[in-house]
Parts: C-alpha cells; sequence; structure tokens
C-alpha cells in the first residue's frame, strides 16, 4: 500500500510539545557537517565532469506514476515512497531514487532524437523514503549520481564503476568492497526465475512469511532477506544460468575493471532494491560501518527503463552514492573556511568598519571580532574563535592613519601604516 497521507501525528515528536524540531528521519547538518556535505557534492562534479558528465536538475517530486514505471513489487514503491495528494489531488512523490526522474527526461524532452549518444548526466541533492528512522537510513538523505544512457558497451559499465570508485578514493572514504553481479536480460532471466522460484516454493516452510509472498511477486528479493539466508545459501546462482551474451557482458565488464585496477569480487546474492536491473549490478561496502548501513552506493545496468517510460528503448547504465553513508565512512573532507583575520574595532568612528571590508575585496576572510563591546571582549573573542591575525584599530593608530596587526600564534605586534595593511595581513598568512 502507497502512503497517501502526511505522517501521522504520534509519529512525529517534533510536533507535540512546546517546541519545534525536525520531522522523523529527518536531520540538521549544522556546521562544520554542512559546509562537508556541499564540499563532498561540489567534488563529485569535478570528478563527474572529467568522465564527460554535465549536470541535469530534475524536481523533486514527481507524478506518483514516475516511480510506479519502477515495477509495483520494488520495495523502494512498495513500501518505502513519500507519497500524498496535493491541493489539485494529483499523486505526488518526493523523489526517493535520481534514475526515474532522468529517464523520464530524457524520454520526455526527446533527447535521443537531438543530442549524441550516450548522453551522460550527474545530479546531487535531497532523497526522499518513508523508512523506519535508524542509523544510516533516514527519510531525507542526500545522493550524488551518473546516467548514461544509449551504450551498451561493458566498457561503459567498467567506466561508471571506476567513477564511483576513484570518487570514493579520492574522498578518503577508507577501505572499500566492490562487489559485483549479473542480473541477465530479458533471455536469461525469465529462465532463471522460474527455477528460482521453483528452488523457493521447495523450501516454502523454511522462508519468513515475506518471501512466501514474494514467490510469485518478485522471488529473487529473497536473496536480499536476512531471516531466509540459511534457505538462499544453497539456492540456485543467476551467475550460473546466464546466456551466453549476458555471460560475455559480464565477463568484458570484470576485465574492464582489472584493467583499471579494482578488486571486483563477484557476489551471486547481491539483488539490489531496485528491480530495473539487467546485466552489471554492483555495490560498494565500507567495512568501517554496521553492515545494515555499509553500503555507500550502487548501480548497474538498467536496459528497458527508458522503454518502461515509453521511449524508443536505450540502453543505459548509472550509480549512485548516498552522502551522508559516504561522510560517515570517514570521507577526510573539509568544507569551510576559517576566518583568517578577526577586526578589533575600538576607534567608533567606522575606522573598523572600512578596515574590514578592505580585507575582505582583497580576498581574506575576515570578520568584526565584537562589534561595540571593549577591547578585551574583542580580543577575547579572537582567541576562542582560533583566529590567527587581530587587526586592531582605536582612536590613536586611527589618527596616525595607521592599524596595528596582532599575530596571535605568536603575540607579535606591529603598527603599519593603513595603506600596508593588506599586504602585511596577507604576508602574515602566507
Ligand atoms: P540505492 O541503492 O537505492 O540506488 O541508493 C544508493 C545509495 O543511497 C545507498 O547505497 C545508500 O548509501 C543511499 N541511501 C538509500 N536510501 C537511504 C536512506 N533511507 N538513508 C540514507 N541513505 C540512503 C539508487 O538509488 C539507484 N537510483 C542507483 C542507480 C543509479 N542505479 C542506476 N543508476
Amino acid at each position: 500500500m502507497l502512503s497517501s497521507s502526511p505522517a501521522p501525528l504520534e509519529d512525529d515528536p517534533g510536533m507535540t510539545g512546546d517546541r519545534v524540531q525536525a520531522p522523523k528521519g529527518t536531520s540538521d547538518l549544522l556546521p562544520p557537517f554542512g559546509g562537508r556535505m556541499e564540499a563532498l557534492e561540489s567534488a563529485f562534479a569535478v570528478m563527474a565532469r572529467l568522465y564527460g558528465y554535465q549536470r541535469i536538475i530534475t524536481p523533486t517530486f514527481e507524478h506518483t506514476e514516475v516511480f510506479l514505471r519502477l515495477g509495483e513489487a520494488t520495495d523502494v514503491v512498495r513500501k518505502e515512497m513519500y507519497s500524498f495528494s496535493d491541493k489539485g489531488d494529483r499523486a505526488i512523490t518526493l523523489r526517493p531514487e535520481g534514475t526515474a526522474p532522468v529517464v523520464r527526461a530524457f524520454v520526455e524532452h526527446g533527447v535521443a532524437k537531438r543530442e549524441p549518444l550516450p548522453w551522460k548526466v550527474f545530479y546531487g541533492g535531497p532523497f526522499f523514503r518513508y523508512e523506519n528512522p535508524q542509523k544510516g537510513r533516514t527519510r531525507e538523505f542526500r545522493q550524488v549520481g551518473v546516467e548514461a544512457l544509449g551504450d551498451p558497451h561493458p566498457d561503459l559499465d567498467a567506466e561508471v564503476i571506476d567513477l564511483a570508485m576513484s570518487f570514493l578514493r579520492s574522498v578518503g572514504s577508507g577501505e572499500l568492497d566492490l562487489l559485483v553481479n549479473s542480473m541477465g536480460d530479458s533471455v536469461c532471466r525469465p529462465g532463471f526465475v522460474r527455477i528460482f522460484s521453483e528452488f523457493l516454493s521447495d523450501h516454502a516452510d523454511d522462508l519468513c512469511a515475506e518471501c512466501r509472498e514474494r514467490i510469485s511477486t518478485n522471488p529473487l528479493r529473497a536473496l536480499d532477506c536476512k531471516a531466509c539466508r540459511e534457505v538462499t545459501e544453497h539456492a540456485p546462482r543467476f551467475v550460473d544460468h546466464l546466456c551466453d551474451e549476458c555471460r560475455a557482458h559480464f565477463g568484458a565488464v570484470r576485465e574492464g575493471l582489472a584493467a583499471l585496477g579494482w578488486d571486483a569480487r563477484v557476489e551471486p546474492r547481491l539483488v539490489r532494491g531496485l528491480d530495473y536491473y539487467t546485466r552489471t549490478t554492483f555495490e560498494v561496502q565500507s567495512p568501517a560501518l554496521d553492515a545494515a548501513q555499509n553500503a555507500l552506493g550502487g548501480g548497474g545496468r538498467y536496459d528497458y527503463l527508458v522503454g518502461e517510460f515509453g521511449g524508443e528503448p536505450e540502453p543505459a547504465m548509472g550509480f549512485a552514492l548516498g552522502c551522508d553513508r559516504t561522510l560517515a565512512a570517514g570521507a577526510g573532507i573539509d568544507g569551510e573556511r576559517q576566518i583568517e583575520a578577526s577586526v578589533v574595532d575600538v576607534a567608533e568612528s567606522g575606522a573598523g568598519r572600512a578596515l574590514l571590508a578592505e580585507l575582505r575585496r582583497a580576498g581574506i576572510a575576515a570578520d568584526a571580532a565584537g562589534r561595540g563591546r571593549s577591547f578585551r571582549s574583542q580580543m577575547r573573542a579572537c582567541e576562542r574563535r582560533g583566529v590567527p591575525i587581530a587587526v586592531i584599530v582605536g582612536p590613536d593608530e586611527e589618527a596616525r592613519g595607521a592599524a596595528a596587526i596582532k599575530d596571535l600564534r605568536t603575540g607579535t605586534q606591529i603598527e603599519v601604516p593603513r595603506a600596508e595593511l593588506v599586504q602585511q595581513v596577507k604576508g602574515l598568512l602566507s
């Protein structure tokens, strides 16, 4: 059942009591975390452009229909959509993922006829899933990702995986496990699904209730069920039942990854939460995180999805990374700029205001130490903030057309003519 109404009030501690809090499953990224998130997303944009991708921005909400095209048996669609009716009674869903909107836009704008293929786009921003919030799993989270539409070659698969891995490496995400699998295509999948469902039916008594239901709706998802692990441990493996073309494609992808220096482990149990995958699927896991939230990201090929959206079929491949988890895994990224100089103004004539503007226009990150407060209190504020340089201006300095510069790291203080101030501060900071 899709949830068609907003969260009930008792579900949301933020709406009870006197104080208003952020909704359940969301979080505030206070400094410096907001800056770290921004820096992560900017670094992704730089890396994606290096591989030939261009920015796409799609709406954060879509007609619910867009996501229903992913298949109503898909877990994300069936259980996790943040859906509601708007004031015009339209069924709207906050985007749970980025692939469906990109495919919708590709078809809607007739991109295949207007642009050279593959069409390579990247995106980033907030996504929404109506989950039971827990560590690493929230109702609003951020992703960055790429989609390349119109290229069936296995080298594209290897390139996309290489981009994901290279990015995670470049931001210092620590040790990474790369898992790959193949989900076959319309030639071999039906046969394997039949074999797999028969296996599940034979062991139905040992399956959980949900997986018993899945036998007829979405049997392969049972591979992802922890409760049924003992049963599926001995299940037939898709990699052993691929048709010749899928086997050759999978072999070429693995060869491509090895040539690029990535050690990919074939994981026949890897079935991801979205059902659009054909042939290659992959996931990048971080051993530094708990097992329940260790997937930093993943993706794969989805050669039939453009057709599901009514376009001329085009093969495609992409991935998305969860930014929140990537930062939690220890991505060594720092987005904030520290204040380099504080202006301690005891002149009360506007001299400090002018100095501050001059420093900033010269590209020095500067701020007021504490407007209207005493000299001592302003100096204390500089120390508390760990500012390296204090620029001090009082009535005496002002009368002399000068300013004092105190290097708070060494305690040394000098007086300089106003005209030399910027140059002197820059010299101390270099
Ligand atoms: P996904 O595996 O559903 O794939 O999501 C990618 C990543 O987003 C996950 O590995 C995880 O890091 C993060 N993520 C997902 N749900 C949550 C959540 N509730 N809280 C925090 N982080 C979360 C996709 O979304 C596909 N669209 C990837 C793709 C692109 N496949 C082909 N192209």
